[in-house]
């Protein structure tokens, strides 16, 4: 774990998990692997926001090739801690993904329940192929039998923030993840 000035975190961020360094090797070796298997092929990004745009603005830049990238909005129903399942589109994607190789690129996969309803909904447009790449994926908790191809951090079972990710839209601006403290949010 990367060394930070605790006198520079959050009062509510009890610990650091994952430093900058460690999230840019870890998406840049996604960046490596999509490049790879995509090599000649044009590749759709659909980014679902908000958590995962900053995953995505690092991403995109580690992947050399044809690259489009749009977005997706979701709310999942629940409280501000936990998802419910129930998911319903916010924004929808501009263009269509009918033949297309397409990536959804998530912040953390967490129960699953968001992802398996991004993928049953797109897989419904027939897109060519369709894989997934999480920057985060929280060790013991899928629900969903979810086949995810590019897994940036396995997480420890604990409400992060930082990096996009967000506790009542706030701390998405932390550089780095950090865990936030159950006292922040447990009431
Ligand atoms: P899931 O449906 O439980 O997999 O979670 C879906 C979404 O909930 C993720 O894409 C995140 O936006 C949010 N989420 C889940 N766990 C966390 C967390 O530890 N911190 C911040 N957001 C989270
Ligand atoms: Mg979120």
């Amino acid at each position: 774990m990367q060394e930070v000035d605790k006198t520079t975190l959050p009062l509510e961020v009890s610990k650091v998990i994952f430093g900058e360094d460690e999230i840019q090797e870890a998406v840049k070796r996604i960046g490596e692997q999509i490049t790879q298997d995509y090599a000649g092929q044009k590749v759709l990004l659909v980014t679902v926001l908000k958590g995962a745009f900053i995953f995505m603005a690092d991403l995109v830049r580690a992947i050399k090739g044809d690259v489009e990238i749009d977005f997706m909005a979701v709310s999942s129903y629940g409280d501000g801690s936990k998802s419910s399942g129930v998911v319903r589109i916010i924004k929808d994607l501009n263009a269509s993904v009918e033949g297309r190789h397409v990536i959804i690129v998530e912040d953390i996969l967490d129960s699953g329940l968001t992802l398996t309803y991004l993928l049953r909904n797109l897989k419904s447009r027939k897109p060519l192929s369709i894989e997934v790449a999480t920057l985060l994926f929280k060790e013991g908790k899928q629900q969903a039998n979810i086949r995810c191809k590019y897994i940036g951090l396995m997480c420890p079972d604990e409400f992060v923030v930082g990096y996009g990710l967000d506790y009542n839209e706030s701390y998405r601006n932390l550089p780095y993840i950090g865990a936030l403290d159950a006292s922040a949010y447990e009431q």
